[in-house]
């Protein structure tokens, strides 16, 4: 089987992510092509692992690779925040978070995740769901459209970018829509260190996807569910994510439920979590070199308190 994606931070994970107990349930909220959920089965012979993903493409290629662990592993197709929100099953002593999409997305899906390939504007991860990409380039107002690439993307030549695209309608193909984007933004960013459609192409499928209103209800639910004594592990890959996954945690060590206007603490705090680390972990040099997607990834830890704090 081709498999497409390298895991990340995978070392990081298998030290830090289980914790004493190591018979129980882990839920991989991302399972992508499986690669971080089949180390886990290997590693830990006693543990099950429910693993989600909302993309029927690449949940099957996950099926297909953790066959030998039999029931061991249990798949399902979902949106991660909708699946907890209504999960009431067995306490998982770990929860994963690996956000955004998988090298498959970019290399073997045909959905124009790409700016590099010829493909159609879709970029949906639930097929079923009725906005593509493709839809928003060509219906959404030139203000609209700027307020996502810049809000999703934080690209600042989202205005212009968005005038480009406005005038260049109808456009069906990513690698059309990454030469419109090219042309659209001044000569020197054209040769920066990333390719000038890569922002907009992540605000994009942010946006189809809802990927960012997603996080903190899943994380939120993620500590509840979980065993005290149990760990969460989140792998954010831009600031949008990664300050998210930061405030919520942050909160939920502290414990304040006091609404954010107010003055000052008035309730009596009741840390849930504690941060196993101050600072994210982020990936070795040698992990940078050879999987140089990993570059931006930031890994954040965390512990269910045994009993809550008072
Ligand atoms: C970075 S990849 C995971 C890679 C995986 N950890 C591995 O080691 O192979 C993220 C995966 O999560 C899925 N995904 C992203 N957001 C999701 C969500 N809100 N609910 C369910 N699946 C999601 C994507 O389809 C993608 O396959």
């Amino acid at each position: 089987m081709d498999i497409c994606h390298t895991s990340v931070m995978l070392n990081e994970l298998l030290e830090h992510l289980i914790p004493k107990s190591v018979e129980g349930l882990m839920i991989d909220c991302t399972l992508g092509e499986g690669g971080h959920t089949e180390a886990f089965l290997k590693t830990y012979p006693l543990l099950h692992v429910i693993g989600i993903d909302r993309d029927t493409g690449i949940l099957e290629k996950a099926i297909a690779r953790l066959a030998p662990f039999g029931d061991r592993f249990t798949p399902v197709n979902a949106w991660f925040d909708e699946f907890l929100a209504d999960y009431s099953g067995e306490q998982p002593l770990a929860v994963l978070f690996d956000f955004g999409i998988s090298s498959y997305h970019y290399e073997a899906s045909n959905r124009g995740f790409s700016f590099k390939k010829h493909e159609p504007l879709d970029m949906r991860l639930n097929r079923n769901d009725e906005l593509t990409v493709g839809q928003i380039i060509n219906s959404y107002r030139q203000e609209r459209l700027a307020d996502i690439i810049y809000q999703f993307g934080e690209e600042r030549y989202s205005r212009r970018i968005a005038a480009a695209i406005c005038q260049n309608r109808p456009i069906v193909a990513s690698d059309e829509l990454a030469q419109i984007i090219w042309k659209a933004v001044p000569a020197a960013y054209r040769y920066g260190s990333i390719h000038p459609a890569t922002k907009t192409f992540q605000a994009l499928r942010i946006a189809v996807n809802r990927e960012l209103e997603r996080i903190i209800p899943a994380l939120e639910r993620a500590i509840d569910v979980l065993l005290p004594g149990g760990r969460i592990g989140a792998i954010s890959f831009h600031s949008l994510e990664d300050r998210l996954v930061k405030q919520l945690f942050r909160q939920a060590a502290i414990g304040c439920s006091c609404p954010p206007q107010a003055p000052r603490c008035m309730c009596e705090p009741r840390p849930k979590i504690r941060l196993l680390s101050k600072k994210p972990l982020i990936p070795s040099e040698e992990e940078c070199n050879t999987n140089p997607p990993s570059r931006s990834a930031k890994l954040r830890l965390v512990e269910k308190f045994e009993v809550t704090h008072a």
